[in-house]
């Protein structure tokens, strides 16, 4: 389909608080489309007067034709057939002049007759084979297409608002998902091909249209030999009809099937196997499955898009509007004891390696979506996928993050995590350039490089805590993304400091804490001073640097990649970064990617060690790249990248794990779900862990498999559905979740092919104040040979 194509659908114009038959607006779009991809006319007089006689010739299809009709003009029949002629003529005559204009081409059609895309239909006809189709079969072919894409795909768009009217939470989400893409494209930028491939919930609404709307009901067929189906036989000549919609609404097949539930779609798969196995198909299939289901789809998608961006049909005035005013209401909880709510049965159940009940009996008595009272407030905690989804995309618009005040201040205020609006997306784009790129073979040099240097300050046969390694392989290795400085004192003593500072962020803090330096939290902001001062010294010299060499960075000015962050952001948006902006950003990258990264390697050793055959299959994978590469050859991305298992260990480790169990988000607006309205100002905490180790999803959810993800598409489709969300999603998506996962592949692929090990002493896994294990799992290590490198 092409852009201008595109842009056409957008051109329906209807007055500010018009009233319209909505069937009746979408066929004109839909007819103007098609002509325009027939025969290149723009919506007009000719094709106002086409589409009167082509209307006459469309109802014709449902009348009951006499013999002799043609003779009895006064019947719908008889009008249709002379609507057909009238139609045909004006169709012919556009044919015919195209033909003549190619003949004077001397066979060629225009004068970029080279060009690989045709403008129309008719170009396409009237070159192919050899351009030997008649002037009567080329009207025949036209007026076919536009009889079979008019009325099906006007049906669809109408009904796909009805159904979506009627269903509020379904309507919410589908202008998310479309608030989203028209806030990342700008305001009258036409839709592209990308849009239409990132509209999931869209597809969603369309193929439950499709199930529930059956436009086309079934098909016949008439039997061209005696057919043996069963235990019968079905004499030639008989006539067949292949209900679809006796397959589509069978509850058999669908789960509540005569509920419009455009959700059930966003399970894995779903539509591939529904259509596999012959229970969903709105297009037909085999020889004759419609050519036009993916224009239909995308022209249902664009249809959408508008309405639901421009107007605000339902929430003005639809019936649906006062049903919802009327029936308003949280969702169903308990907020437990005045005051302090639930906190202390969630604390109480997070520190233990199986806070599962805490969730599961909610869930289990009021649903996905409830409300507690935690932390201080009436809290609304969602396990379910769609809501999550709604929440993550929605970010910066009806809802934001939201982090207590206290560790606002430990983050200070211009730091990533805390922007909002412009300033995030600007901030957010900027570290993704820097982080989203691990494939720079000095950074993975670099990874290499400083795991192999910590290991070889363990002892042979020493005893370490692995959380503690793997801390000071994280740290290092951001410090040096950073500013491009190598360990050594001067990181140790940033170090101890920022331990404390990270230790700050799980205290509870006092007001005035500033004033108690002996608390944690008087501790943490102390702390906080001394690292942003470090930071800022190295930033205000390179500053300085920079402003010696007039303006450019060091010698080698033209080069693409940046050494570090910093020269990133000295150098981005025209060098207009204050210094404290620098120190908050430096110091919020360093906050996210510390514990979380650091926990994966930790909690990926664990589970390995007490799961033998995934251990076992994870060191054949890594000796065979140490095989391939020779002993001390560091490695490089195409080695990272043929670790297939490691990938999947990961995986299993961060559903698991859940070592970010979700994230909180404040209602910027009142949020209607389902029957629930989500009132403007409340506390929201979309789980991950609720999502991740709930068994609709996963199958034995709680055990540690990381075969699961050797399955094709898996980990994209468990994306898709919303079903994986460990690094978060939308516009808060974690920057360094490629990051993480090469470090973390880096420093198994070292651990297994130079160590072995056994846990000293048993260690627990704990969920709150955040994921870890409870004493840092202290292992007792021994070389495999004689040096590590
Ligand atoms: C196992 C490793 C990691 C996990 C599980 C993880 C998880 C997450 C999650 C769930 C969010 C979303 C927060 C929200 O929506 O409110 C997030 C945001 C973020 N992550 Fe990560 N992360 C990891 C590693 C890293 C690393 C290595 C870095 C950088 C060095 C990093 C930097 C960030 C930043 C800067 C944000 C804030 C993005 C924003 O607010 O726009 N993360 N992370």
């Amino acid at each position: 389909m092409d852009a201008a194509a595109l842009l056409l659908l957008a051109a329906a114009v209807w007055e500010p608080s018009a009233t319209v038959r909505l069937l009746d607006e979408a066929k004109k779009i839909t007819f103007n489309l098609t002509v325009k991809q027939l025969v290149s006319i723009e919506p007009g007089p000719w094709t106002e007067s086409l589409r009167r006689e082509y209307v006459k010739l469309i109802d014709g299809f449902f009348s009951i034709p006499f013999p002799l009709a043609y003779l009895l003009p006064f019947t719908t029949y008889g009008q249709a057939l002379k609507a057909r002629k009238k139609v045909a003529g004006a169709l012919r005559e556009v044919i015919k002049k195209r033909m003549e204009e190619k003949a004077e081409n001397g066979g060629s059609i225009g004068d970029d007759e080279g060009k690989k895309e045709k403008k129309d239909m008719v170009e396409e006809l009237l070159e192919a084979e050899g351009g030997s189709f008649s002037e009567e079969e080329m009207v025949d072919f036209c007026l076919s297409l536009l009889v079979a894409g008019y009325e099906t795909t006007s049906v669809l768009m109408t009904l796909a608002v009805k159904f979506l009217t009627e269903t509020p939470a379904a309507l919410a989400e589908l202008k998310e998902e479309h608030a989203n893409i028209r806030d990342m494209k700008g305001e009258n930028q036409p839709l592209e091909w990308s849009d239409y491939k990132s509209m999931p919930f869209t597809q969603c609404v369309i193929n439950e249209t499709l199930r529930v709307g059956n436009i086309i009901s079934g098909v016949f067929r008439r039997a061209n030999t005696d057919i043996h189906y069963k235990d019968y036989t079905i004499p030639k000549g008989c006539k067949i009809f292949a209900s679809f919609r006796g397959v589509h609404l069978n509850s058999e097949h669908y789960e509540n099937a005569r509920t419009f539930n455009p959700w059930r779609w966003q399970i894995s798969d779903k539509l591939q196997n529904a259509v596999g196995a012959n229970i969903f198909t709105p297009f037909g299939g085999g020889p004759r499955l419609c050519p036009g289901y993916e224009l239909a789809r995308v022209v249902v998608s664009i249809f959408l898009h508008h309405l639901v961006t421009r107007f605000r049909w339902l929430l003005l005035g639809g019936p649906a509007a006062g049903r919802l005013g009327k029936r308003a209401r949280m969702p169903p909880g308990s907020t437990g004891l005045p005051l302090i709510g639930e906190t202390l049965r969630l604390i109480s159940a997070y520190k233990t390696p199986y806070p599962e009940p805490f969730i599961d009996e909610r869930v289990a008595r009021h649903g996905g979506v409830f409300t507690t009272h935690v932390f201080g407030e009436r809290t609304v905690f969602s396990a379910d996928p769609a809501f999550n989804r709604l929440l993550l995309a929605a970010e910066g618009r009806a809802v934001h993050s939201s982090y207590p005040s206290s560790i606002a201040t430990l983050l200070g205020a211009r730091s990533l995590l805390l922007t909002r609006g412009a300033a995030h997306k600007r901030l957010h784009s900027l570290t993704l350039t820097r982080l989203g790129r691990p494939a720079s073979p000095p950074l993975l040099a670099h990874i290499d490089r400083l795991v192999l240097a910590t290991m070889r300050q363990w002892e042979p046969s020493a005893t370490v805590r692995l959380l503690d390694e793997a801390k000071k392989i994280t740290f290092n290795l951001t410090v040096k993304q950073l500013v491009s400085i190598e360990p050594g004192p001067w990181t140790e003593s940033l170090r101890r400091e920022y331990v404390k500072l990270i230790d700050g962020f799980f205290s509870i803090p006092f007001p005035l804490a500033y004033l108690l330096p002996f608390t944690t939290y008087g501790q943490a902001l102390k702390a906080r001073k001394k690292v942003a001062g470090a930071l800022r010294e190295v930033i205000k010299k390179r500053m300085e640097e920079k402003a010696e060499n007039g303006g450019s960075i060091g010698d080698d000015e033209g080069k693409k990649e940046k050494k570090d962050m910093v020269e990133e952001l000295l150098e981005a948006e025209g060098g207009s970064f204050s210094e404290e902006e620098m120190v908050d950003f430096c110091l919020s990258l360093l906050v996210a990617g510390y514990e979380t990264t650091s926990v994966l390697m930790t909690l990926a050793v664990k589970f390995l060690t007490e799961t033998p055959a995934a251990l076992a299959e994870l060191k054949e994978e890594h000796a065979n790249i140490r095989d391939m590469k020779g002993e001390n050859q560091p490695l490089e991305w195409s080695d990272y990248k043929s670790m297939p298992f490691t990938q999947c260990v990961i995986n299993e480790t961060l559903r698991v794990g859940n070592i970010i169990s979700g994230v909180f988000r404040r209602a910027n607006t009142d949020i209607h779900y389902k029957d629930y309205t989500i009132p403007k100002g409340c506390k929201i905490f979309a789980s991950f862990r609720g999502v991740h180790l709930n068994s609709e999803h996963y199958e034995n959810a709680r055990t540690f498999n990381p075969w699961r993800w050797q399955i094709s598409d898996k980990l994209q489709n468990a994306v898709g559905a919303n079903i994986f969300t460990p690094f978060g999603g939308g516009p808060r998506l974690c920057p360094g979740y490629e990051l993480a996962r090469v470090v973390v592949s880096i420093f198994l692929h070292h651990l297994v092919t130079r160590f072995s090990w056994e846990e000293t002493e048993e260690d627990k896994l704990v969920f709150f104040p955040t994921t870890r294990t409870l004493k840092g799992y202290p292992i007792n290590l021994r070389l495999l040979s004689e040096s590590i490198c």
